[in-house]
């Protein structure tokens, strides 16, 4: 053996077990109780969980949006190694007049001898047409089985109307491809952001005029019209960074009815509500889809409680304080996004399994196995089991850490968690049998993380 992990609890989405874990090339070799320690190297996990990496399968590194570049693959993709994050899924959003194959060979080209763990791309569609459909078609089959559609963003073209998008879940019965829907309400949205975009309401309401023109209902209306065409359709249809309580029912709901709905929700809608914008430098939290209200927030913990909420990621589009600073009083200009990735797991832990009594095993579902069986990564990452990739993190569940964004890996100088006490943080992250992150440091040679080709037709 290359590397045994001895005297850890071993926990899957199934199960929980005291075993020792043997790593060979990079892969789970063995897995069994009292293992001789035989091997080049042996970790010690005395009370410790060793579970499988994180999956965040929403980030987006170096994305140029509002004028400004997130931070880059190369510092981003350390920072969720620390976290306890082993693989992370970006995005490569066509331009309109351009290919979606002109987008992911650039995206690959800029992740490329950067990423520092494993990383995979989802297509993005903005510009449907003949060449489009025959191009999901050719990436469905060769590694990129699921694009994002955005039913916003109007006037920067991206929008994906009813009729495009009815089109291309109909693709997505034959393909077994996965639509990942942003799902706003363009017209009200627009409606209501021209509303609150005077001179007068933004001096009254600051940054909080970002919230007042986002309400619930400009997403879940998104997210009903969206059921209804995927029901229709029987096509597959998964809402990313889900925000609002409504839009979880309306997701359950379809879900019960037999519609190939699925949703993610992501830390910053469990954890704050729009009242962070009455703090000095309210600005920082812009995001989209905006953070909700207590009400949603609570509805959001049920729903991940309940299970009709499959999967928890990020949203990672990490801008500093300087790039924030840019919208110079025009809520419309703030750089929309915030970090993430380094802080999924550990808040995640404390919020779900030490707060509200979420069992480890889901826990490890939400973080990990569903992402991967959903997105065609299973059963060579999401999993510990012999074959699978050593893709492995060792938590602490005792360690107490006050987050600290000095003392994060990501380069970006604010935190939106900025003072949460946690308890239960990674201690160690192993990326293909290789220790790439220790007591959150980044050990690992630069540009190490591979591309990995995924399946399409997951489930759960
Ligand atoms: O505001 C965010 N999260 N920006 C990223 C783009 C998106 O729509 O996911
Ligand atoms: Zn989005
Ligand atoms: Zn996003």
């Amino acid at each position: 053996m290359d590397i045994i992990i001895k005297n850890g609890k071993v926990v899957t989405d199934e199960k929980t077990i005291q075993a020792d874990i043997g790593i060979k090339n990079g892969k789970i070799a063995v897995i069994a109780k009292n293992l001789k320690p035989e091997a080049s190297k042996i970790i010690d996990a005395k009370g410790m969980y060793v579970m499988p990496g994180g999956i965040d399968m929403h980030v987006h590194f170096n994305l140029f949006f509002c004028g400004s570049y997130s931070e880059n693959w190369d510092t981003g993709t350390q920072a969720a190694a620390c976290g306890g994050v082993t693989t992370v899924i970006d995005y490569a959003i066509q331009t309109k007049g351009k290919s979606l194959k002109e987008a992911v060979e650039s995206r690959m080209k800029d992740a490329e001898g950067k990423a520092a763990i494993d990383y995979s791309l989802h297509g993005g569609i903005t510009d449907w047409n003949e060449n489009t459909r025959k191009e999901m078609s050719y990436y469905t089959q060769n590694g990129i089985p699921t694009f994002k559609m955005f039913m916003i963003y109007r006037s920067q073209g991206w929008m994906a109307d009813d009729a495009v998008l009815f089109s291309a879940l109909e693709e997505t019965r034959k393909t077994g491809a996965t639509i990942m829907l942003h799902a706003e309400s363009a017209i009200i949205l627009d409606l209501l952001v021209e509303r609150y975009h005077t001179p007068e309401l933004m001096k009254k309401y600051g940054a909080y005029c970002h919230s007042l023109s986002r309400p619930c209902y400009t997403e879940y209306e998104a997210v009903s019209r969206a059921a209804i065409w995927a029901k229709a359709t029987g096509g597959r249809v998964y809402i990313v960074h889900m925000s609002a309580s409504e839009s979880a029912d309306i997701v359950r709901r379809a879900k019960s009815e037999g519609v190939h709905i699925w949703a993610e929700t992501c830390p910053q809608y469990l954890l704050l509500t729009d009242e962070v914008f009455k703090k000095e430098n309210g600005h920082y939290y812009a995001t989209c889809p905006q953070l909700k209200n207590k009400h949603d927030l609570q509805g959001l913990l049920a729903a991940v409680k309940k299970g009709s909420v499959e999967v928890l990621a990020t949203d990672t589009c990490t801008f500093d304080t300087k790039q924030k600073d840019m919208w110079n009083g025009d809520f419309t200009k703030i750089p929309y996004g915030m970090p993430g990735v380094e802080t999924l797991l550990p808040t995640m832990y404390s919020h779900l399994v030490r707060k509200n009594g979420l069992s480890l095993n889901r826990f490890v579902s939400l973080v990990s196995t569903n992402p991967a069986k959903l997105f065609g990564l299973y059963p060579g990452k999401g999993t510990i089991s012999k074959g699978a990739d050593a893709d492995i993190v060792i938590f602490d569940s005792k360690k107490k850490v006050t987050i600290d964004y000095k003392k994060l890996a990501t380069k970006c100088d604010w935190s939106p968690y900025q003072g949460m006490e946690l308890t239960g943080y990674p201690v160690m992250t192993i990326s293909r049998g290789e220790v790439v992150a220790e007591n959150g440091k980044y050990t690992g040679s630069a540009g190490r993380g591979r591309f990995v080709p995924r399946k399409p037709g997951g489930k759960i």
